[in-house]
């Protein structure tokens, strides 16, 4: 199916990296905060999981801005248009299109039989995108009412200053590729990315060398009555298998501490702040990708801070780089995602960029249209 998709306009690169690892959408590409492609059949739904997508649509047809009246008046809204219906207009980067959502609601109101508006509960919604030169045409199917505010580190019964905001947190569990299987957070803390992953119905792994943060995960995991999970004080350079998709969020050295085991007992591995002692820092990294590199079966997605290179370290341990992008947080910190897989018999890894340079420019066509749409 070929969709579409309003995506959330605070970090473009996320928004279009999730969609890609969540739906491996073919000939997909991004258009200001638009995004299409063709999404497999078997991944369709999917993107009911999506955080940095507003709002996902069957895409209909696109046409240029001067086309649109006739555009409108080719398309077969009768294939589509079997109950009530609701026509939306708007500038996907904001403002007002000069086509407005009468005009165009009265040229197919004109082509349907029996035409039923319901501007509340339709039973189809069609929603126009006026972006540029183009106008984007599709059906919602799934429009994003999560209130990941609702679920903030600071609402759980265990909280922890360190733990991921909801929403990056679903994001990075959506750039692990897990769809089915089990996810593991080897650094899990208060369990902020085991939760959303929890809520999705995926089966967790959390594990923390500190043991105070392990039991704050086990108490906010039992508050949001996720049962399919374990739990445990663990060294992340120790991981043993099964790992089929990891999510984490390692610790920086600044409000979280680097701990390593001294006789039994979890010590600071640094002292001071990670972000004075990159050797340091870089090495406690190179030490859990080394051990990951053994026991890794599918992807992995994994925060960094900047400072500390993440995609040079995980190119370096042999992984095959899938995908990066940055999340700004403050003038000293801002996190590298980096979302990486076992190297196919040697080849070297599938760069963002390069898959970014394959954009699709060959027009859409749709079938249920006529005539000339761009
Ligand atoms: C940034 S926090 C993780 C926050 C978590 N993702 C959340 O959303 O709640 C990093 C965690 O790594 C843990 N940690 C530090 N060194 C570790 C090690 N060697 N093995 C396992 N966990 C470790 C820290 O105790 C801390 O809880």
């Amino acid at each position: 199916m070929r969709a579409l998709f309003l995506l959330s306009g605070e970090n473009i690169p996320l928004a279009s990296m999730e969609i890609r690892q969540l739906l491996a959408p073919e000939n997909f590409f991004t258009t200001g905060n638009l995004a299409l492609g063709k999404i497999p059949r078997g991944r369709a739904g999917l993107w009911r999981r999506l955080a940095f997508t507003k709002s996902a649509y069957e895409l209909l047809f696109f046409c240029s801005r001067e086309n649109i009246l006739r555009a409108v008046r080719d398309y077969c809204w009768n294939d589509i248009c079997h109950g009530s219906f609701c026509v939306r207009a708007a500038c996907a980067s904001g403002g007002s299109p000069e086509s407005g959502e009468r005009e165009l609601a009265k040229e197919i109101w004109q082509k349907v039989k029996n035409p039923n508006v319901d501007l509340q509960n339709p039973s189809l919604l069609i929603q126009f995108f006026f972006l540029g030169k183009r106008v984007y045409c599709g059906r919602l199917l799934w429009k994003n009412e999560e209130r990941f505010s609702e679920r903030n580190p600071s609402a759980r019964p265990a909280p922890h200053p360190t733990s991921l905001q909801p929403k990056l947190a679903r994001a990075l569990v959506n750039l692990s590729g897990c769809i089915s299987g089990t996810l593991t957070d080897p650094f899990c803390g208060s369990g902020g990315i085991l939760i959303e992953a929890g809520l999705m119905g995926i089966p967790v792994h959390g594990s923390d060398l500190y043991q105070e943060m392990a039991q704050r995960a086990i108490k906010n995991l039992a508050h949001y009555r996720i049962k399919d999970f374990t739990v445990k004080q663990l060294d992340a350079n120790t991981l043993r298998p099964p790992l089929g998709y990891i999510a984490c969020d390692v610790p920086y050295g600044q409000n979280a501490s680097l701990w390593a085991l001294q006789d039994g007992k979890p010590c600071k591995a640094i002292r001071g702040t990670g972000k004075n002692n990159i050797p340091a820092l870089q090495g406690f990294y190179r030490s859990f990708l080394r051990n990951l590199k053994k026991h890794l079966a599918h992807q992995a997605a994994v925060i960094f801070p900047h400072y500390a290179q993440g995609e040079a370290l995980v190119t370096e341990a042999g992984f095959a780089v899938v995908g990066m992008c940055t999340q700004f947080i403050h003038s000293t910190l801002t996190r590298e995602i980096v979302v990486f897989r076992q190297q196919k018999n040697g080849a070297s890894g599938l760069r963002t960029k390069k898959a970014g340079s394959l954009r699709h420019t060959a027009g859409y066509s749709s079938p249920r249209t006529k005539g000339n749409r761009s």
